[in-house]
Parts: structure tokens; sequence; C-alpha cells
């Protein structure tokens, strides 16, 4: 058997860790013929909860695990890390926007971006989804100076897949008939998901949609999706999100010729550099990169400007919290 791939899962007794590790464990993250290792990291009162889904996992006897490890201490947890995926923070409840997070949950990524910087694998790539995602990666990433910039990266797959949803709901197409969609931005209510470079049936999907729909119920229907799951079940999404962290680091070590993800800005798109934001990319030999070259009209300028200024104002809220 080859050699496993350990794969960190912080938060690992949460909800989305429930609904995650299961399928890691079964091959859908890295692959059918990829023996994995798993390390859950959890803090010391829900270790107990952690080894108790570690008890579940064990019974499903899936060929592929080769392991479990359980901890509280996130040096043991990403030694030899190959993935990590930083799920573990606070969820926000009605009422909040994942902002008002970053007191509560920043304080956690800067100690784990340490420990990835320090004991993680060479060729470790990270996803955040512990919200606010984006600027949690920054933390992480600010405190690993010594990991290519580029491993770093946070969810927006989740909006991508709601795009994809709600869009195929509107034109009666299969999901599969859409193509090159995009989220822009912040994993917020500013987010842009961008129907002038997505295509259904090879068109534009933006003119295959009245301009009213497109700006006062897809595009709010995408960015507030989060908040109408909180009011709905009473909790934050937990399976979709595990869903889409799947798809984020399968296709990132996979290969996709079009998603979105959060990766660290090199100034494409006029988003200034180093804030990891959300953007079109491809994954080629295990890299995400930006697509480059598309045209940003006036419209999705102003969008693209008004969530980017919003990363740009939480960079600066945690440069002044001292956690980068
Ligand atoms: P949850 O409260 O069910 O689970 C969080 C877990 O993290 C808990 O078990 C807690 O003990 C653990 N934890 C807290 N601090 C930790 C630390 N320092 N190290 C390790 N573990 C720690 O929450 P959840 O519903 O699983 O959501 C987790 C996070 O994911 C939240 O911040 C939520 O807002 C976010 N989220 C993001 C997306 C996205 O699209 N990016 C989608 C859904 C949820
Ligand atoms: C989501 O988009 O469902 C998550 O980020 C949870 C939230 O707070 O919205």
């Amino acid at each position: 058997m080859a050699t496993p791939v350990k794969v960190t899962v912080t938060g690992a007794a949460g909800q989305i860790g429930y609904a995650l590790l299961f399928r890691i464990a079964s091959g859908q993250l890295l692959g059918a013929d990829v023996p994995v290792k798993l390390s859950l990291l959890e803090i010391p009162q829900a270790v107990k909860a952690a080894e108790g889904t570690a008890m579940e996992l064990d019974d499903c006897a899936f060929p592929l695990l080769s392991g479990i490890e359980i901890t509280d201490d996130a040096n043991v947890a990403f030694s030899g890390a190959n993935v990590a995926l930083l799920v573990g923070a606070m969820p926000r409840k009605a009422g909040m926007e994942r902002g008002d997070l970053l007191g509560a949950n920043g304080g956690i990524f800067g100690p784990q971006g340490k420990a990835i910087n320090e004991h993680a694998a060479d060729d470790i790539r990270v996803l955040v989804v512990g919200n606010p995602a984006n600027t949690n990666a920054l933390i992480a990433q600010q405190n690993a100076p010594d990991v290519p910039a580029e491993r770093f990266t946070a969810m927006t797959r989740l909006d991508h897949n709601r795009a994809l949803s709600q869009l195929a709901a509107k034109l009666q197409v299969p999901v599969t008939e859409i193509k090159k969609m995009t989220i822009w931005g912040n994993h917020s209510a500013t987010q842009y998901p961008d129907l002038f470079h997505a295509e259904v049936g090879g068109k534009v999907a933006a003119d295959q949609v009245d301009g009213e729909w497109l700006r006062e119920t897809f595009i709010p229907t995408v960015a507030k999706r989060g908040a109408a799951i909180i009011e709905a079940r009473g909790a934050s999404s937990a399976a979709s999100a595990a869903n889409a962290a799947i798809d984020h680091v399968h296709d990132w070590v996979n290969g996709t010729d079009w998603t979105s993800a959060a990766v660290v800005s090199d100034g494409s798109y006029g988003v200034p550099e180093g804030l990891i934001s959300s953007f079109p990319v491809r994954s080629v030999d295990g890299r995400y990169e930006i697509i480059q070259g598309l045209e940003i009209d006036a419209f999705s300028r102003e969008r693209i400007d008004a969530s980017v200024g919003e990363l740009a104002e939480e960079r600066d809220a945690v440069r002044e919290l001292g956690l980068i």
C-alpha cells in the first residue's frame, strides 16, 4: 500500500467535522486509491467527543483509513501533515455577520499557522473553513513564513456551489451545464457571484436571466445563504460546508479547469497583493492559479472592489489586534 497521506482536521468534534471525516476516510477527498491517516485536533473539553467520532470511524472499517490520531496539541496534529483542514472555530449565530467572529476566532489561527510552519510536511496544503475564513487564512499564512503562501487557501466553494444551484434552478438546467462560475472577494455578505463570465450551454449566463433577478435575487440569495441556513436550521451549514471542503481539496490535488477559491492575491484584477480573496482559479499540477485575462465591466468592478475593501479592513483590524 502507498504511504498514507496525513490529513489534519481541526474542530473534529464539531458539526462540520462530523460531516467531513467519514468522507475523507472513504476516499472522497483525495481519491479512491489514496490511503489516509487522520489527525483530529480539538480543544481539551472536546477530545472525548472526538474519540467517539473516531470509534465510529473505526466501525466503518474503511479500507483506505490507515490510522487515527486524536490530540489537543497543534504541534502533534500538524506534525508531518500533508493536508490541513482548519475548521475549528466558533460559528456565528442568528443576527451576526461572519466578521463579528474575528475577535473570538482570530486568536486560534496564529498558533496553528506557527505549528504548521514548524511541523507540517513540505507539501502541506491548507484550507481554512472557520470564519471569517479569508482573514483567518491570512492570519495562519502570515504566521507560517517558511511555507509558500500559495499553500494557504480559504473556502468559497460553498458559495460557488450555492451559485450553481440557484442558477440551475432558475434556468431549469442541470448544474453540469453551467461552466465558469466565479465567486469574487470575501466569504461574507459582500461576496460577488459573477454571472458575466459564467456560461450555460456555451452562452453567457447573465444574458439568459433578467437583470433585476440577477441584482435583486441571485446575488443576495447566494451571499446571504449562510444566514438563511442558520435561520432555518438554528445552526450553521454543516454537511454542505463539508461537501464544499471535499470539493476544494479534491480539485486542488486532482486538477480542475475552473472553480472558485480564496487564494493569496498576486495583485491580479486590482486585488491588493497579499489579501486572501476569492478568484476564478484553475488547478494544474496540484497548484491553484488565478485565471487571467477576464474583462471586468463597471458593474462587476464595483462589487469586487466593495468585497475586497472589506477584506482590507479585516486585515487592518487583525493587524491592530497584533495577530499578523
Ligand atoms: P461547531 O461549533 O459545531 O464546531 C467547532 C469545533 O471547533 C468545536 O468542536 C470546538 O471544540 C472546536 N474548536 C474550537 N476552538 C478550537 C481550536 N483552537 N482548535 C481545535 N478545535 C477547536 O462549528 P461548525 O458548525 O463545525 O463550524 C466551524 C466553523 O466553520 C465556524 O467558524 C463556521 O462559521 C465555519 N463555517 C465556514 C463555512 C465556509 O463556507 N467557509 C461554512 C460553514 C461553516
Ligand atoms: C455559511 O456560509 O453557511 C457559513 O459561513 C456559516 C455562516 O455563518 O454563514
